[in-house]
C-alpha cells in the first residue's frame, strides 16, 4: 500500500486536484490518501501558507500530488518549501506534443531536468535600508550540479533518450555556471555511450524555437529550467499540457507547471492535462509503470478525439467532464 498526500491549494488548484481524485478512484490501486491544505486561502485561515501537518504528512508519504497555490506577499511559496524539505533535488519537466492539439510544433518530446534546490532560487534575498538595492544570492555547489547531472543521465537511458545537452552561461557567470558545468561533464564521463554538448542559456532558448526537434534532454540550473520549461509548455500547447515532476532520493513531488490561474479559477473550466499527465509521472515513479502508460494513452486518446474538452482545447466541457471521460477509459 502506498501513502499518498494530496496538496489542492488554491485556484484551479482545487479543480484538477478534483480531477486527480476521479482519477485516483479509478485505478485498480491500494492507496491510503490524506489531503492537506497549503496556499493563499490556507494563510487566511491559519496564519500559515504550508502548516506542519501538510508538512509532516508530506514527508511521511511515499508521493505527493500538487495542485497549484497563489502567492501571498512576504510569505515563502509553500511549493518552494515542499521542494526543499523533501530535499527533491530534481525537476523532471517532459514537453511532448499530442496529436489533436494545437502545436507550434509536432512530434515533439523531449526533457528538461532542472536543479531544485539552489541557485536563484535560494530564497536568500537583502535590501537595504532605504529599500534602493537588493540582492539576491545564487548558489551553485558541485554537489547539487553533481547530482542532477547524474539524474539527467539516469533519466536519459531510463526514457530512451540518447544526448544531453547542459544549458548555462558559464562565459558571464564564470564561478557559478563554471561549475554546473564541469559538473555536467564530469558525470558524462561515467555515460560514455550518452552523446552530450553544452549550449549557452540565451542561445538555448533560441534553438527551443528554431531546431527543438534536436533536443533530447536538457540539463540545467533552477530559474534558467523554469523559464526554460514554460518556453517548451508554449511549443507543445501551453500550460494545460506540461507536468513535473520533483524526485529526490527519498521523495517524490508531483505538479502541474502552471499555477492557480485566477483569471479562469472558480469556474470549472481549467484543463485538467497537465495534473493528470503529473498523475502518470507519480505513477511511473511508484513503479506502477502500466497504471502510468495507461493513464497517459487514456489523455492521447481524449485529446485526439475532441469529443470531451475544456475551452482552452476548444471544447464546451468542464475540468470535471474531461477528467471523467480520461478516467473512463481506463
Ligand atoms: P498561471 O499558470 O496560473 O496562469 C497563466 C495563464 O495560463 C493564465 O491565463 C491561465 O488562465 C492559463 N492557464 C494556466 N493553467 C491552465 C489550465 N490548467 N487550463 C487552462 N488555462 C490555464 O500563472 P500566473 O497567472 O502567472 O500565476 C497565477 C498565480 O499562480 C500567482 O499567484 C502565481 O504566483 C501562482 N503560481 C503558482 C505556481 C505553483 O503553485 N506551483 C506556479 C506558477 C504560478
Ligand atoms: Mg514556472
Amino acid at each position: 500500500m502506498y501513502k499518498v498526500t494530496l496538496i489542492a491549494g488554491d485556484g484551479i488548484g482545487k479543480e484538477v486536484m478534483e480531477g486527480a481524485k476521479i482519477v485516483l478512484d479509478k485505478l485498480d490501486l491500494n492507496l491510503s490518501i490524506s489531503e492537506k491544505h497549503a496556499g493563499n486561502d490556507c494563510f487566511k485561515k491559519t496564519g500559515t501558507t504550508l502548516p506542519s501537518e501538510t508538512l509532516n504528512s508530506a514527508k511521511s508519504s511515499d508521493a505527493v500530488l500538487f495542485g497549484a497555490t497563489t502567492s501571498t506577499p512576504n510569505e515563502n511559496s509553500p511549493i518552494i518549501t515542499l521542494r526543499k524539505e523533501l530535499e527533491t533535488y530534481g525537476n523532471l519537466r517532459p514537453i511532448k506534443s499530442f496529436k489533436g492539439v494545437k502545436c507550434i510544433y509536432d512530434n515533439l518530446d523531449f526533457l528538461i531536468v532542472r536543479e531544485n534546490t539552489e541557485g536563484l532560487y535560494s530564497q536568500q534575498e537583502t535590501i537595504s535600508k532605504d529599500k534602493s538595492e537588493a540582492e539576491a544570492l545564487r548558489i551553485i555547489t558541485k554537489k547539487a550540479s553533481e547530482k542532477i547531472s547524474e539524474l539527467a543521465f539516469k533519466q536519459c537511458i531510463k526514457h530512451n533518450y540518447k544526448k544531453i545537452t547542459c544549458a548555462h552561461k558559464s562565459n558571464v557567470l564564470k564561478k557559478t555556471d563554471g561549475i554546473f558545468k564541469e559538473s555536467f561533464y564530469k558525470i558524462a564521463q561515467e555515460y560514455p555511450n550518452i552523446k552530450t554538448n553544452d549550449y549557452y542559456i540565451d542561445a538555448t532558448a533560441m534553438y527551443l524555437i528554431t531546431k527543438p526537434q534536436e533536443f533530447d534532454v536538457i540539463v540545467t540550473s533552477n530559474l534558467y529550467g523554469d523559464i526554460l520549461s514554460d518556453e517548451g509548455a508554449g511549443l507543445v500547447g501551453g500550460l494545460g499540457f506540461a507536468p513535473s515532476a520533483n524526485i529526490g532520493d527519498e521523495h517524490g513531488l508531483f505538479e502541474p507547471v502552471h499555477g492557480s490561474a485566477p483569471d479562469i479559477a472558480g469556474k470549472n473550466m481549467s484543463n485538467p492535462t497537465a495534473m493528470l499527465l503529473s498523475l502518470s509521472m507519480m505513477l511511473d515513479y511508484l513503479n506502477e509503470i502500466d497504471l502510468s502508460i495507461n493513464l497517459e494513452k487514456a489523455i492521447e486518446k481524449t485529446l485526439k478525439e475532441k469529443k470531451v474538452l475544456t475551452p482552452d482545447l476548444g471544447g464546451v466541457n468542464t475540468t470535471i467532464e474531461m477528467a471523467k471521460a480520461i478516467a473512463n477509459i481506463l
